[in-house]
């Protein structure tokens, strides 16, 4: 099918990039980096050595690495009975809907990434879809300017939740265990309890207020006024919706009581969401995004994320540059990882969408060459000003980070790489009444006005406009690489449009400087997204020295707090499974 690609590069460029890069990259080579904050420490690589050096401890039967304790003992629990990667997947994203309600979820969506043993791949895409009533400017004021919050808090701010109907799908094909089985622990969860981490107790408490705004007559989350580490948080409401979906299916959420109860939630609010909206919900198999990194073969998720093209683009860009040599936080390596960034959220911003409604360049976007030539007018002496980089009219959206990803390996050696959200924290905050699960507040990817700047200053695209049951774009990044035909890594991160310069630098921190799992996970991270023009970085990312130096050449440098929370598996070449669980949450990795 022929494509429209419509990424204008002079033919003079492409002919002298050809040129330079045919010739050895010379471009590159001549300003070399002065490198003088990263030792050279890392050998030859290869699992075994990996394992060894990092003293990380390895499984062989199964891993679950998840955002709450509790969910990854669910999935190794599942592992154990004999289902495979799949049946637990089910079983965690069950659990997380109710150990870890900020992100894990009934009342959102998200995708994940299969392969089998045998190299099979796939990946389904549960992202919500817009309700059948939304349209382009939904959001705007009579004057045409976004109305703040609109696309964020109450019930119009709900896509149609996907998740449900994706573990349905995600089982049909490849489950093993019975479909009760996979919901009989969340059902018990919820019912029976289970203790509040810390963290979770001071988020519950921070958010009291909000809740009751958009739940006046109260929910489980305002029951009790100051919760702490260790009290047992029930959800009586959330357990019989659970049941509902264990002895009915897909039937149990989108018809009957629960969609009822839904539809009466949007009735009492300014939602819009129908009966026939939920019952016409699909989840979709589609065909993964394949691209190759230094010889290890990357599958990821296609459209309606952007997040395996980006996560493509960004590794494409980078590797005609020995960033292995340069040294990790190295001057060169540091630049030119923002450089690859900065360009390819500009890519996003132009051309990336729902496939079902707009015709995305994928080949193009994820070509070698282009990326290379893209990274060509790069300059080691200054930062490229975002406003140099080729946007045409559109622009960035703004996604909140709180988004939750867990990455599993069976025996067989089977995985799945599972990214999936409310977008924001705790989502559109709306408790469905009697049902006691929380809606997402997904129409806020969608950009609200396209083609000039949104609620939060930034602009947004065509491609991502809103229209009945189209699926708002997501940076979602569920990724698994393979190296010579086996099984080699499994990752993903929460972060909102940090998804993939986390995923990104997690790759670059194994295959580039042999990290070990929960090394390369640790590792502080930054992230330039184009727009704006200015590089969010985690406390420890650069050295005083490497800042300053950075600064003086025009990279405008902004710390932050926490930059996503990666969970990951490494696989050895001799099948040995080590975890990356971050310690930037409660997050857990359980083997066995
Ligand atoms: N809601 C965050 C994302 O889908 O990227």
């Amino acid at each position: 099918m022929k494509q429209h690609f419509n990424i204008r590069i002079p033919v003079t460029l492409l002919v002298v990039t050809f040129m330079v890069f045919s010739s050895g990259c010379k471009i590159f080579q001549k300003k070399p980096s002065t490198d003088t904050t990263t030792p050279q420490t890392q050998v030859e690589k290869n699992g075994e050595l990996r394992d060894e050096i990092k003293d990380e401890k390895g499984y062989r039967n199964g891993m679950v690495v998840s955002a709450h304790p509790v969910a990854s003992e669910v999935g190794v629990a599942i592992l154990k009975k004999g289902g495979n990667a799949v049946d637990a997947a089910v079983a965690v994203q069950f659990a997380l809907a109710v150990v870890y309600p900020n992100a894990g979820n009934l009342g959102g969506g998200g995708f994940l990434v299969y392969r089998s043993a045998r190299g099979e791949v796939a990946s389904l895409d549960f992202r919500e879809k817009a309700p059948g009533e939304a349209f382009r400017d939904m959001y705007l004021d009579m004057h045409g300017e976004p109305i703040v919050d609109l696309s964020l808090r109450s019930q119009l701010a709900s896509g149609v939740p996907g998740s449900v109907d994706g573990m349905v799908k995600a089982h049909q094909k490849y489950g093993k265990l019975s479909w009760k089985e996979l919901l009989q622990p969340s059902v018990d969860l919820a019912r029976k309890g289970f203790a509040l981490t810390a963290m979770q107790a001071r988020e519950i408490n921070s958010r009291r207020e909000s809740f009751l705004k958009y739940n006046p007559e109260g929910t489980v989350f305002t029951s009790k006024q100051n919760w702490s580490e260790g009290d047992n948080f029930l959800q009586p409401e959330l357990a019989h919706t659970l049941e509902l979906i264990r002895d009915q299916g897909r039937k149990g959420f989108y018809e009957g009581e629960t969609a009822d109860k839904i539809v009466a939630e949007m009735k009492s609010g300014n939602g819009i969401i129908s009966l026939q909206d939920l019952k016409d919900y699909e989840a979709q198999w589609r065909k993964p995004v394949i691209g190759s990194y230094r010889g290890y073969k990357v599958i990821s998720m296609p459209p309606p994320s952007s997040g395996g093209i980006a996560l493509l683009q960004m590794l494409h860009s980078v590797e005609a540059f020995p960033l292995g040599r340069w040294g990790f936080q190295s001057d060169s390596t540091v630049q030119v990882m923002i450089e690859a960034e900065r360009r390819v959220y500009a890519d996003r911003a132009e051309h990336l969408g729902d496939p079902d409604f707009y015709q995305v360049p994928q080949n193009q976007l994820i070509n070698l060459k282009y990326n290379a030539i893209r990274m060509s007018d790069m300059n080691f002496d200054q930062a490229t000003p975002s406003a140099a980089i080729h946007a045409g009219s559109v622009g960035a959206v703004a996604e909140s980070e709180e988004t939750t990803h867990f990455s599993i390996v069976d025996k067989e050696g089977n995985a799945v790489s599972l990214t999936t959200t409310l977008n924001g924290s705790y989502g559109s905050q709306v408790v469905v009444k009697g049902a006691g699960f929380l809606l997402n507040n997904e129409m806020d990817d969608f950009s609200v006005k396209p083609g000039a700047p949104n609620m939060f200053g930034l602009i947004g695209g065509k491609a991502n406009s809103i229209e009945p049951g189209k699926r708002m774009l997501s940076s979602m990044t569920p990724t698994i690489l393979e190296k010579d035909g086996k099984l080699f890594m499994v990752v993903g991160t929460p972060g909102g449009s940090t998804i993939m310069t986390s995923v990104f630098q997690t790759i670059l921190n194994v295959i580039d400087w042999n990290m070990g799992m929960q090394q390369a996970v640790d590792a502080p991270r930054f992230h330039h997204q184009w727009l704006p023009d200015h590089v969010d970085a985690e406390a420890a990312s650069f050295t005083p020295e490497l800042r300053s130096r950075l600064s003086q050449k025009g990279y405008n440098i902004k710390e932050r707090g926490a930059i996503g929370r990666v969970d990951a598996i490494l696989v050895s070449e001799s099948g040995v499974l080590t975890g990356g669980a971050d310690q930037r949450g409660d997050d857990k990795a359980v083997g066995y």
